[in-house]
């Protein structure tokens, strides 16, 4: 049927050892089967990189309405209203519009002290450590931060309610995904309080926004509206750029020639936080949903099938990124598909960005070197499972930074 079945070339993203390193398999996608089908698990794959940036401009031949993970498209589920990044037009652009509202460039930009001070925070008490857990000690703990500020939720709250955001997204290989969509209960008690002590949060800004919504009706969010949106960013925001934060430690510790450069010319961590995101993307593939039959490389995609989009091969092909395998700093156009692309592009993405960036600056200045080391068991470890976990705004318990390499230790 496809160009797939003349290669016996395998792809399973529920194989654990093939997530440790899948770039020899994408490798061979890409050139042997770039329509791949998938029998045991009934999907099919884009790997090239054009092909995936195609699908992802095109929302309606590629929904997101049936989920963005491939069990949920399996599983059927129905997502209450706002959970923007599993919806369509035109409801995806009305609650769009609301959100990108409160992520304005300046909104953004201004963060940046407060997120040098939860970086200094982190750093300042390992100085002297000799070793310290890129993913524990600071991709966890950051972001989470971050995100809370944006809302206003005390300190004392925030892992909780990350934890909770990061497990209502965890599947399990192969299965299709329960029903456990966060409705963002968790901050209701924040959200009641803040209606009556209105300040400079996200939360009260999306209390006080007025829109017309899809029927033409001008009105103020619903609290159900608000504490699902909030689900959706705590989801969205926290795992994925704590991976980012591990990439770089793992990635920089095996580049220290590049690494160097850095701490010599920060100036040149922008470019390099950039060229991790496309070297190693925090998710590995995006879900979609076909809506009618489409052609691809002389094969058919039924309608109604679920379609991978293997953003990290994309990431890596040739045909964009000349030698793509190869970490470069000073490669001239990095990032690829990372945050995605199109209506649906990461609304988080110059948030996420700049924490990489001032977390980078802020690591390098206290520890220039570092190698990386064995991982014990820690606290942050959870069982190794779900390849489908590896999807950006999910957790992928078998993702490198937090694997067998994520401790680098500082050389004196
Ligand atoms: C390195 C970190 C991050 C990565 C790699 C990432 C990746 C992505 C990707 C690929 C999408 C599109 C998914 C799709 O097309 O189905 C997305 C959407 C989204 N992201 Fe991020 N993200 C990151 C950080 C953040 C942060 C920090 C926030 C907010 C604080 C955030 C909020 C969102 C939201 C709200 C959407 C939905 C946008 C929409 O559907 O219109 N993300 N992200």
């Amino acid at each position: 049927m496809t160009a797939t079945q003349t290669s016996d070339v395998y792809y399973d993203p529920y194989n654990v050892n093939m997530n440790a390193d899948p770039y020899p398999v994408y490798r061979r996608l890409r050139e042997e089967a770039p329509l791949y089908y998938n029998e045991p698990h009934d999907f099919y794959a884009l790997s090239r990189f054009d092909d995936v940036d195609h699908v992802l401009a095109d929302p309606k031949t590629y929904i997101s309405g049936r989920g963005g993970i491939l069990e949920m498209i399996k599983a059927n589920i129905e997502f209450p209203p706002g959970v923007l990044i599993f919806e369509d037009q035109p409801t995806h652009t009305t609650h769009r519009k609301l959100l990108s509202g409160v992520f304005t460039p300046r909104k953004v930009t201004a963060l940046e002290p407060k997120i040098r001070e939860f970086c200094a925070r982190c750093l300042d008490p390992l100085v002297g450590a000799g070793r310290f857990d890129f993913i524990a000690d600071i991709g966890a703990l950051v972001p989470m931060w971050t995100i809370g500020m944006l809302f206003g939720i005390p300190e004392q709250d925030q892992v909780f309610i990350r934890d909770r955001g990061n497990e209502s997204l965890r599947t399990e290989a192969g299965k299709p995904m329960e029903a456990k969509i966060d409705t963002g209960e968790a901050f209701a008690t924040y959200l009641d309080w803040r209606a009556d002590h209105p300040s400079d949060d996200i939360m009260t800004d999306l209390l006080q926004a007025e829109f017309d919504d899809e029927t033409g009706t001008r009105r103020r969010l619903t609290r159900e509206e608000i504490l699902t949106y909030m689900a959706v960013v705590v989801g969205a925001g926290n795992e994925t750029t704590n991976r980012l934060i591990g990439w770089a430690g793992k990635v920089l510790a095996d580049h220290p020639d590049q690494r160097a450069e850095l701490a010599a010319d920060p100036t040149l961590i922008p470019g390099a936080v950039e060229e991790l995101l496309r070297y190693e993307p925090p998710g590995t593939h995006i879900a979609r949903y076909v809506t009618r039959d489409v052609e691809w490389h002389e094969g058919t995609v039924p309608a109604g099938s679920a379609l991978l989009l293997l953003v990290a091969s994309a990431n890596r092909d040739d045909r964009r990124y000349p030698d793509g395998d190869r970490f470069d700093i000073h490669r001239e156009f990095r990032l690829g598909l990372t945050f995605g692309r199109g209506i649906h592009y990461c609304l988080g993405a110059a948030l996420a960005q700049l924490e990489g960036q001032i977390a980078l600056e802020e690591i390098l200045k206290r520890f220039p070197e570092w190698r990386s080391t064995p991982a014990p068991p820690s606290s942050h470890r959870r069982p190794r499972s779900a390849a489908g976990n590896r999807f950006p705004c999910v957790s992928p318990d078998e993702s490198l930074p937090v694997s067998d390499e994520s401790l680098p230790e500082r050389i004196p």
